[in-house]
Order: structure tokens, then sequence, then C-alpha cells
């Protein structure tokens, strides 16, 4: 893989050196960009040393620029990497703006490009870094940290550059991350995310669910060239990109969002922790704390997932099971009750399942199961992706062509 790695002003550059050794290690060319204030914190004669090649600094450097010009380095990058990464840089990429080589480098490379910041807490949590952070996101960008604890100006908090093996591990992920066109031309619904389920103005119902494995699974089957539809509850993550997102907040806006669309789909996949149960009745104004105990009339949501497996000629459905005990007991008996293609069974609790980046899951289905071992929410993503592709394919009879006809035009 050809690594443009920018090191910017920061002191985690003191890292840069084992880092480049880390992702050397996993099979990576490592070109180094340096920008000015980089070179206060490391100097260009370790990172030649270790990245065994010529720094590169100067967009004016006139001998550098004949040997591999800003533009041919940002064709030949597979990945363009910042770490550490400034909120210099990330506000600087933000606006567009080419001042120095790696900048320019960001602005014209079409590879996927993954900052990993470090900053001291304050200048991390500022509104200004954070609105940066979420316009990197939602262009696609991909931000790897910061871990949170001890940072070098003696504070603690978020900001310190997350590990180099991390980085570099994360690196060799994004840069594997598309697939082979798996669903090309094919539709995918996507439930993630938590409901809400009201029971007066300010309270409600809910489940344990960041959205972080339903939106992953939106990000894979879309790097598989699927037209993914991603029903999302609230949650706090940016829209994967080239995904549609149709946000909802209940149960049933859940159920009605579903329906609107999983008819032409091919594949539907329930990641989401839909509420089974709602209040009987929402109340017009909060409840106030006169007695001692109180009782809430509950009623059933919709089964969102049985509904979709109970269609005519309906999608390959595609259920989880959060389960905190019996896991593989109880997610056998959810596949064979709810008519489904396959489940995907994951343990949850305090320290597993939900609210994390990693998951650990065993896919079942009425002839088989696959355990996947716990891995980034990410990776997993993009094994159980094919893994529903493969089944998919192996239900429909079919092959892996595409189904629709491609119309092609010229001017
Ligand atoms: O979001 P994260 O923090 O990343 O966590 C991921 C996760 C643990 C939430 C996810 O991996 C997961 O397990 N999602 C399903 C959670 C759940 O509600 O499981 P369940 O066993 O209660 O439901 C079984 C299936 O029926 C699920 O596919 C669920 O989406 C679906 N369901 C449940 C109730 C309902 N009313 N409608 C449904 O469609």
């Amino acid at each position: 893989m050809n690594i443009v790695l920018g090191i910017t002003g920061g002191i985690a550059a003191y890292k840069a050196p084992d880092l480049v050794r880390r992702l050397r290690e996993r099979g990576g060319d490592v070109q180094i960009v340096m920008t000015a204030s980089a070179e206060e914190f490391v100097t260009s004669t370790a990172l030649q040393a270790v990245s065994g090649r010529p720094i590169r600094s100067n967009l004016w450097d006139k001998e550098a620029e004949a040997a591999m010009s800003h533009i041919e380095l940002a064709r030949w990058a597979d990945i363009v990497l910042i770490a550490p990464a400034t909120a210099e840089i990330m506000a600087r990429i933000v606006s567009g703006g080419a001042p120095d080589l790696l900048t320019t480098i960001c602005l014209a490379t079409e590879a996927p490009i993954a900052l990993a910041p470090a900053m001291n807490r304050v200048m991390w949590s500022n509104p200004a870094t954070q609105a940066n952070r979420r316009v990197l996101e939602s262009r696609g960008t991909h931000i790897l940290g910061p871990a949170v604890g001890s940072q070098a100006c003696g504070e603690t908090g978020a900001g310190r550059m997350l590990d180099p093996d991390t980085i570099a591990a994360a690196v060799f992920d994004i840069g594997t991350i598309q697939g082979e066109g798996l669903l090309d031309n094919r539709k995918v619904v996507i439930t993630a995310g938590p409901t809400r389920e009201a029971i007066d103005p300010v309270r409600y119902i809910t489940n344990r669910s960041s959205g972080k494995m339903g939106y992953a699974i939106a990000r894979a089957a879309a790097a598989q060239g699927a037209d993914v539809v991603l029903i999302s509850g609230p949650v706090d993550l940016p829209d994967p990109p080239g995904v549609e997102v149709r946000n909802v907040t209940t149960a049933q806006e859940m159920h009605d969002a579903t329906h609107d669309c999983v008819k032409e789909a091919d594949i539907f996949v329930a990641a989401a922790a839909v509420a089974d149960y709602r209040p009987k009745d929402l109340k017009e104004q909060k409840i106030k704390k006169n007695d001692e105990s109180m009782t809430l009339d509950l009623v059933r949501c919709p089964d969102i997932l049985a509904s979709v497996a109970a269609l005519d000629a309906g999608p390959f459905t595609v259920g989880f099971a959060a389960e905190t005990e019996k896991v593989d007991e109880y997610a056998r008996s959810k596949l064979e009750n709810k008519a489904l293609d396959m489940i995907i069974a994951n343990r949850v609790g305090n320290d597993c399942g939900f609210d994390r980046d990693d998951n650990a899951v065993n896919v079942l289905w009425s002839e088989g199961e696959k355990r996947y071992p716990q891995a980034q929410k990410s990776k997993l993503a993009r094994d159980l992706v094919e893994l529903i592709a493969e089944r998919y394919y192996a239900a429909r009879g079919t092959d892996t062509q595409p189904r629709l006809s491609v119309i092609s035009t010229t001017d």
C-alpha cells in the first residue's frame, strides 16, 4: 500500500518514526510529507532513515518536484494519513486551502484521507475543532481517535494521538475498504440505532445502541456497490458517505420508513435496537413525582423485522439477536420464529456489544453457522456483508451478476 504520511507540528510527532516502522512492517511503502512546524518536533534525518525515502516538505522544491510532483504524489497514494494532525491542519483541509505541499496533496488526491488528531484537550473540544471534525467526517475523511489520557501539557483528557500500532491497523483497514462490487445494482435497507418511546414531554423509554454496528454495515454494503438506505434512530454519528439516511425516532416511525422502501430491496438488515414496548398513553404534561411508586401501562411496538420477513416476495432478511445469556439458543429460536434467512447473534452487556467500537458475533442460518471473533465493527461489517452477499446469492440460486441491466448513454 502506498501511504503518504503527513506529519504536522505537534509534540506527538516524536512518535512518527515508530508509526513509520509499524506501517512498513505491514507492507506499506511510506512517503513522508512534513509541514514546516513538524520539523520543530522531529528531524527529517531520522524519518528519512526509517522510511527509506527522501522527505518531502516544500511545494516549491524544483529537484523533488522533478522526481515526483505533488500531483504525482497525490495520485501515487493509496491513502493519505496525517499523524499527528493538529487543529490547524484540520481547519486548513476543511477550508480547501492549499498553501503548502501537504494541503495541496489533500486537495489533489482521490485516495481516502485519514487523520489522527493530537492536541490539547481544550483545543480538541473547542466548538471550532469539533465543527471541523464533523465536516471532515461528512466528507468521508476517517478520523482516528484521539485517545483519552494524560497529555504532554500536563492535562488529562481527549486529545492524545492513538498509539502507532492502532493507527497502522486502522490505515490498512481503510485502505482495503473498497469492495469488489459484490452488491452492485442491489438495494439494501438497514435499520440502526435505538428508538425512543415518549412517556411525557421530557422522558422516554429507549434501548442502548450507539448505531455503530448498523452504520458500519451500511458503509460496508455501500463499499460493495449496493444502493443503501439507512433508517436510523437518534445517534451521534455522521451520515456514511454515499448512503441515503432516513432519520426516525420511534419504533412506529422506523416501521413506516422501512416499509416505505423495503419492497424494492434485495436485502434487509435489522441492526436497530427497537423498543419492544411503548407507553400506552403519551402524557401531554410532565408527570409530577407525587407518589412513592408509579406504574406505566405499556403496549407492544410493531416488530419491524418479523413484518419484513412475512412479506410476499420480500427481501433476503437478516436479523440481529442481542442477548445476555444463551446467545445461540435464543438467536436460533428468533431465526425460526421470525422466519429469517439469517441472524447475527451478539452478546450484549456493560463491556460488550453496544456503545463500543468492537464486537464479536455468531451468524446462524438454517443449514449453518459462522463465528467471528472480537474485531473492530468496521472490519466485522465488511466480513458480514461478504457473508450476507454469499448467502443471498445462494438463497436466490443466482450468481453474483447484477440483476438490473445497465443503460449507458453517450452525449
Ligand atoms: O449500536 P451499537 O452500539 O453498535 O450496538 C450494536 C447492537 C448490539 C445494538 C447490534 O449489534 C444489535 O444486536 N442489534 C439488535 C438489537 C436488538 O434489539 O436485538 P433483539 O434481540 O431485541 O431483536 C431481534 C431483532 O428484531 C433485531 O434485528 C431487531 O432490530 C429486531 N426488532 C426488534 C424489536 C422490534 N420491535 N422490531 C425489530 O425489528
